[in-house]
């Protein structure tokens, strides 16, 4: 299990070695503005493009993908904007399902992925986050595997709230999951003691994660990849565990009605067993 593929038949990956000594990518900024995320930009896992590869080969249409077409679908044809859309792989699947879809994301590469595959002319891509929207833009938000946890920082992560409450427009909705912090989940990341092997176009790829700190409901850990060629490349990020109490008073703060918070994207309680808080708001 790693913090990038949730996902049931994720690889498992190892804990304890260090391997890898290239440099992280330091800090970025997007439209003038220095970002939310962890160091302030998106982990080197969105824009580095060899690690956006893999992010796509962990991450194929899931549960959670059903889940959030299904909300978005049962809206009828709306104008849907998906936050932190990342390689596109939920983005691409609600335009074709007949949405007008914005797509926005602040790492180049993973957008450059997404632009490249069929039917990216549908949607439009904006290199950017979530003050970039228009307001009353939107009929549906989302933020899709865990985007909301990228917003260590409270003031941003209410700012961001702030900027998708203006751009939803009266009625519009909102649609995302996060961990639950009571599922402990990163204790599980690297628990295995030995890389998972992911197959390539080039090759094996070896993928580990370590995890580095928790500190309160911060929880900071690298991913290693070791590519065929023997190079190596590391992503440092720190994610953010709120509990269902901590969102269901941000959304309110942020103007917000609360629908409903399941713990899994088939609608089973919180704490039933999948450690997920799957969100539906409203403005
Ligand atoms: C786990 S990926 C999810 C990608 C996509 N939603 C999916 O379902 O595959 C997290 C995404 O959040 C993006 N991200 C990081 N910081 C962000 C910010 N400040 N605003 C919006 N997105 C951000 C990353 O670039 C990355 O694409």
């Amino acid at each position: 299990m790693t913090p990038f593929d949730y996902r049931p038949a994720a690889p498992d990956a190892a804990r304890g070695r260090v391997l890898g000594t290239n440099p992280v990518i330091t800090s970025r900024e997007v439209n003038g503005r220095r970002l939310a995320g962890s160091e302030g930009m998106p982990d080197a896992h969105y824009t580095d493009p060899r690690l956006v590869t893999l992010y796509d080969r962990e991450n194929t249409w899931g549960a959670d993908d059903d889940r959030f077409r299904e909300l978005v679908g049962a809206r009828g044809p709306c104008r849907v904007v998906d936050l932190g859309c990342g390689t596109g792989r939920l983005t691409l699947a609600l335009a074709a399902d007949g949405h007008g879809v914005t797509g926005v994301d602040p790492a180049a590469a993973s957008l450059d992925a997404a632009r490249g595959k069929p039917g990216a002319d549908q949607v439009t891509w904006v290199h950017g986050e979530a003050a970039d929207l228009a307001t009353d833009s939107a009929d549906v938000v989302l933020m899709s595997s865990h985007v909301a946890q990228v917003f260590t920082d409270d003031d941003e992560w209410m700012q961001t709230l702030g900027h998708l409450a203006r751009a939803l427009v009266p009625g519009g909705r909102l649609f995302f999951d996060s961990r639950d912090p009571d599922a402990r989940a990163w204790e599980r990341w690297g628990s295995t003691g030995r890389p998972a092997l992911l197959e390539t176009a080039q090759g094996p790829v070896r993928t580990w994660t370590e995890v580095d700190d928790v500190v309160g409901s911060r929880v900071s850990f690298t991913a290693h990849s070791v590519f065929p060629d023997g190079s190596r490349s590391l992503s440092r990020s720190t994610l953010v565990f709120r509990s269902e109490a901590e969102l269901r008073a941000d959304l309110v703060r942020a103007g917000l009605v609360v629908d409903a918070v399941d713990g899994d994207w088939r609608g089973e309680p919180v704490g039933a067993s999948a450690g997920q808080l799957v969100v539906q708001a409203h403005r």
